[in-house]
């Protein structure tokens, strides 16, 4: 965590010491990348940049020249064109490639390395990571996102946000909050409940804030329930700024903000980028009393603060060693990579059988390794998958393993009689054939959602035609996104390389001829086909609506919960060794109060044990189950996970500390966080289909404050507590409805038979005698009692 108050702090004496117009203008960029200098009190400008999988610096950034409407529009949304015009930076695998190493180190390693180039180029601040929930795979802005599960998406992003800021760049987590439709994204609006808001999309930055202190956060374009995520008081100033007791600068996505005003009440306190509009609109504001001076001085003071922290943390700029860089992308990729099947253990290729390998598929020589967007990168050196398996084969003087390529489909996908012919002709007498498959770019960009989630139709007619002449064919397939595979059976292994980044084709080669253990699991469920998703239902449709009606049931959460089959499930992935869970252990099975656990955190320890023939990474996933609760929740969620390297025939202790929020959901009526008294399995798995060990643990009472009656509530709330029955015999004798000997089980039994609210069974049936109101002084009587009903 990042200390924001120092001794030395100047934001006061500067907030006493400026200006109105000055501080009006801090509250807006200069320009489209850089905070509001003010020379005469020594206040810089910050400069920030993207994206999320390296550094996107656009040349010309801290320009000061202010372009006329017919040359900003002139803006070029070429992809070619925007790499060329940033400097050359770093590529490492895009947010859901990463987030699939599940390793948290690894995260730090790349950090760092951003934090460098940034320092460089300098930059005070990168706009990433991005770590929206990944709701449905149509949203082609997923490549820059983590995870459809929370806790891996806030741990992964803290990871990141950490090594970046301990090498004194500050970040912006981004899109707070529900940013997960490209198409119209300034314009949706989401519709999603209370328990979903907390338990998914929340909580993804909620975790991630709370274990890295991101500099800044970033609001999002869409609404949320009816209200702009950029000037939400509910989401940003009660719940992130207030609940959360988050400290930093909160700034909007580049022109999201419709309304000054509003964007200030709702605790926007950086609006980006330069907007003389809004600058005039804020001093208006002001002048008729709709903000007032100590808003505008909140805005200020949290940018003034974020200017400081980047002045505090400044550190040399240094040099850049790229190659290092690059190595680090190179096992970025491999550990990102995820092998979903390996037939007959096909993988790793052998030297000693394999003699002629055919390598089929444009992407082979041209592979797609980044999205497209505000995240695209200008890499500085890209491995090419197939001059990397060459390599592998040998030298031209020594050629151990003959090599053919053939194209299979043009760069747009499409194939033809052609190019089939001669790709059949390459694999036939081929040993192996490696076929790379993918979506020809650019599919996968921030602009709009995808239509399909099919890789492209000529990769699947080469694929079928290239399978009946060789069986022995390993696909390796190139996506931002989960797939759909319905040749999956045609395979005897696939490997998923995702957008891997610049360091893709060398990582590739690795796994392939067994350099690399392959050790990535999956950040999302692969279905098996687009309508088997959560919100497959409620993604298209309305444009401009969008229901979350799948609720908290997300991802893994949903597939578990309707017992439906993923094609792979969240959290698989294959090695080339295996793995045995010896056992667990936890530190204690009975907790009385679960406010100890956050005193005292409950520590799993397991064994894992490498049983086969080579080192390997694994990754040890903790689920938690609750036996019966008392709201319906997921089958199991993800609680923890660690990445360990162990040796062939070694074995390895891996711990796991958990707190209370770990077994709490979300209660709409206590509107907080609660944990049921009752049992929970703590279940330790290599997927979250493959439990491998599990133990239980009880916790004897629940945090749940009384819930009060309400009129309209029904006999069996009312009932739940036997001094409840008790008083409402009185109530009803005192009036004269009943008399004592009257009032005995039966007629408690009635009672509660009955469907009514108790006001309304209570209008209808005592003549008068008991008003509303008098229900409603004897309720408020009750819940002033002790005991009152928990659910
Ligand atoms: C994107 C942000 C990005 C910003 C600056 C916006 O359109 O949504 O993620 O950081 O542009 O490029």
């Amino acid at each position: 965590m990042y200390n924001r108050i120092n001794k030395n702090c100047k934001v006061e004496e500067w907030i006493n010491a400026l200006t109105l117009e000055e501080k009006i203008s801090l509250c807006t960029g200069k320009n489209s990348w850089q905070t509001q200098n003010i020379d005469r009190l020594g206040i810089p400008s910050v400069t920030v940049s993207d994206g999320t999988n390296g550094v996107r610096f656009q040349k010309g950034s801290k320009s000061e020249k202010k372009l006329s409407f017919a040359e900003a529009i002139k803006g070029s949304f070429d992809n070619e064109e925007a790499i060329a015009s940033t400097y050359p930076a770093t590529c490492f695998p895009t947010g859901s490639a990463v987030a699939c190493s599940w390793n948290k180190e690894l995260m730090k390693k790349i950090g760092g390395s951003i934090a460098g180039e940034c320092r460089v180029l300098g930059i005070d601040v990168i706009l990433g990571p991005g770590i929206n929930t990944r709701r449905h795979p149509l949203t082609a802005r997923n490549y820059e996102y983590y995870s459809e599960d929370p806790c891996l998406a806030g741990d992964m992003a803290a990871a990141m946000i950490n090594g970046i800021q301990r090498e004194g760049i500050g970040t912006s987590i981004k899109h707070f909050a529900c940013h997960n439709s490209d198409s119209y994204r300034t314009r949706v609006d989401v519709n999603v409940n209370e328990r979903a808001l907390r338990e998914i999309y929340l909580a993804c930055f909620e975790r991630a804030i709370k274990k890295s202190d991101p500099t800044t956060v970033m609001s999002a374009y869409n609404k949320v329930n009816g209200e702009e995520a950029s000037g939400n008081s509910r989401l940003v100033r009660d719940i992130l700024k207030k609940e959360w007791g988050y400290q930093g600068t909160v700034m909007c996505d580049w022109g999201a903000i419709k309304d000054v005003a509003a964007a200030t009440k709702g605790g926007i306190d950086l609006q980006m980028p330069h907007c003389e509009g809004s600058k005039k609109q804020l001093f208006k504001d002001i002048n008729e009393g709709k903000v007032t001076l100590e808003e505008l001085d909140e805005r200020v003071r949290r940018v003034l603060q974020l200017v400081e922290w980047c002045m505090e943390h400044k550190k040399e700029a240094g040099e850049i060693n790229f190659e290092h860089h690059h190595e680090l992308a190179v096992e970025a990729a491999a550990e990102s990579a995820v092998l979903l099947k390996n037939e007959g253990n096909i993988l790793p290729i052998s030297k000693d059988k394999v003699k002629r390998i055919a390598v089929i598929g444009r992407l082979a020589k041209e592979p797609v390794y980044q999205g497209s967007g505000c995240a695209v990168v200008n890499p500085v050196k890209v491995d090419i998958p197939f001059e990397c398996i060459k390599e592998e084969c040998g030298t031209a003087d020594d050629q151990q393993i003959e090599v053919c390529y053939a194209e299979g489909y043009d760069k747009n996908g499409n194939t033809g009689r052609t190019l089939l012919e001669s790709a059949e002709k390459a694999a036939v007498n081929a040993d192996i054939v490696l076929l790379f498959v993918g979506n020809s770019m650019p599919k996968e960009s921030d602009d709009y959602n995808r239509k399909t989630i099919c890789i492209e139709e000529g990769h699947q007619k080469l694929m079928e035609a290239i399978s009946a002449v060789n069986a022995a064919l390993v696909v390796v397939a190139a996506s931002g996104e989960v797939i759909e595979m319905p040749w999956e059976n045609k395979t005897k292994a696939i490997l998923e390389m995702w957008f891997g980044g610049e360091g893709m084709g060398k990582a590739c080669a690795d796994i392939l001829f067994g350099r690399s253990n392959p050790s990535g699991r999956l950040s999302a469920t692969m279905p098996v086909k687009l309508s088997d998703t959560p919100g497959y239902l409620g993604f298209t449709g309305r444009k401009f609506d969008i229901d979350y009606s799948e609720g908290i049931y997300v991802g893994y959460r949903y597939y578990d919960k309707k017992e439906l089959e993923p094609l792979y499930p969240f959290g698989y992935g294959l090695s080339y060794t295996e793995f045995r869970y010896n056992y667990m252990k936890l530190s204690k099975n009975i907790i009385s109060n679960p406010e100890d656990l956050d005193h005292e955190k409950l520590t799993v320890t397991v064994e894992i044990e490498n049983t086969g023939e080579r080192d390997g990474m694994e990754t040890v996933q903790l689920y938690i189950a609750e036996e019966n609760p008392s709201m319906p929740r997921p089958v199991r969620e993800l609680k923890g996970f660690e990445k360990v390297f162990i040796k062939a025939k070694e074995k390895q202790l891996v711990t796991f500390e958990l707190e209370m929020r770990d077994f709490a959901y979300y209660h709409d009526g206590a509107n907080m966080f609660v944990v049921d008294a009752d049992r929970f399995e703590i279940e330790i798995g290599a997927s979250s289909r493959e439990i491998r060990l599990t133990e239980k643990v009880e916790i004897l009472e629940t945090n749940c404050p009384d819930i009060p009656l309400r009129p309209d509530c029904g006999f069996t709330e009312l009932f739940e507590n036997p001094a409840h029955i008790e008083a409402f015999d009185q109530f009803l004798v005192e009036n004269g409805l009943l008399r004592r000997e009257e009032a005995d089980d039966a007629a408690h039994e009635r009672m509660l038979n009955s469907f009514w609210a108790i006001g309304s069974y209570l209008d209808m049936n005592s003549q008068g005698e008991i008003s509303w109101d008098m229900l409603k002084e004897f309720l408020a009587n009750l819940n002033k009692s002790e005991g009152c009903r928990k659910s």
